[in-house]
Parts: C-alpha cells; structure tokens; sequence
C-alpha cells in the first residue's frame, strides 16, 4: 500500500472490516497499523466455531506487520474501528502484544458508526506489561 499518515488509519480500520469473518458475534472489527515508514497494515476478526480459537482485528494487524518485517517499537500508531455505536476497548491479549510491538508511547486511536472516538498511548492501555528479562 503506499504511504500514508495517522490521520487516514480510521478509515482504512473501517474499511478492512468489511472482511471480517464474525458469523457469532456479528461484531465486525478491523485496525490498521502504521510504520514509521509510512507502511500501513490492516487486520479483521476472525471467528471460529470452536470461540476461542477467534484472532483478533488488532493483532492480525501486527502480524501482518510482523511477517513484511516491521520490528518492535517500529509500528507508531493504531486505529480500530468496531461497527455499532460503542468505541471498542482492545482486549487484554491485544494490549500485550500491542505494548511489545509498539513503542509505549505510540497512540492507539478506537472509533465506530458515530463521531464518537477514543485515544490512548500504548502505555495507558497496558500500565506494567509483562516482560521477559
Ligand atoms: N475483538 C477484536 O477483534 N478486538 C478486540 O480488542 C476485542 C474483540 C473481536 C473478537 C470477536 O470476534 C468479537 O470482537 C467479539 O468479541
């Protein structure tokens, strides 16, 4: 994809949502990740029937930056966007990999269906990550 800047991560969140594979929960997320490069790399949910297999939209982002070879602290700025009216709050396991990927003070940017948004710094997501030594 080329170049793009933070302020255009909402719309392609939203738009990489469209191929989200939520037949369950019908909750459709996508998130949108940005390189310090200029690279953008987009993730959906993906359901199982088997719930707990489920991957979702923000750490199919990373991986995705992960496997075009973005390194840890690389990846400055995150969108996610859910469908309906609630901004989402990433999950627990997102905030993790969020906070070992990106740097702590990167910003993580969450909207929906309305103008209603929320921003925070990798930090505020995950206070005392775990590390390994
Ligand atoms: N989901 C995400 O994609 N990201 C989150 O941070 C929280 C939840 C997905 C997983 C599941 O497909 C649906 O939202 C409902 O939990």
């Amino acid at each position: 994809m080329a170049e793009v800047d933070a302020r255009q991560l909402p719309a392609l969140a939203r738009a990489v949502s469209d191929n989200a594979h939520a037949p369950f929960s019908r909750v459709r997320v996508g998130a949108a990740v940005l390189s310090e490069g200029g690279k953008v790399y987009t993730g959906c949910n993906v359901e199982s029937a088997s719930y707990g297999l489920t991957q979702c939209a923000e750490r199919n982002a990373l991986a995705a930056a992960v496997a075009d070879g973005a390194l840890p602290g690389s990846l400055i700025a995150m969108a996610v966007y859910a469908n309906g009216f609630a901004v989402l709050s990433p999950c627990g396991a997102c905030r993790q990999v969020i906070s070992e990927l990106m740097a702590p003070g990167a910003e993580v940017t969450s909207c929906c269906d309305n103008k209603e948004s929320r921003t925070w710094t990798v930090a505020e997501l995950l206070p005392y990550p775990f590390v390994l030594e």
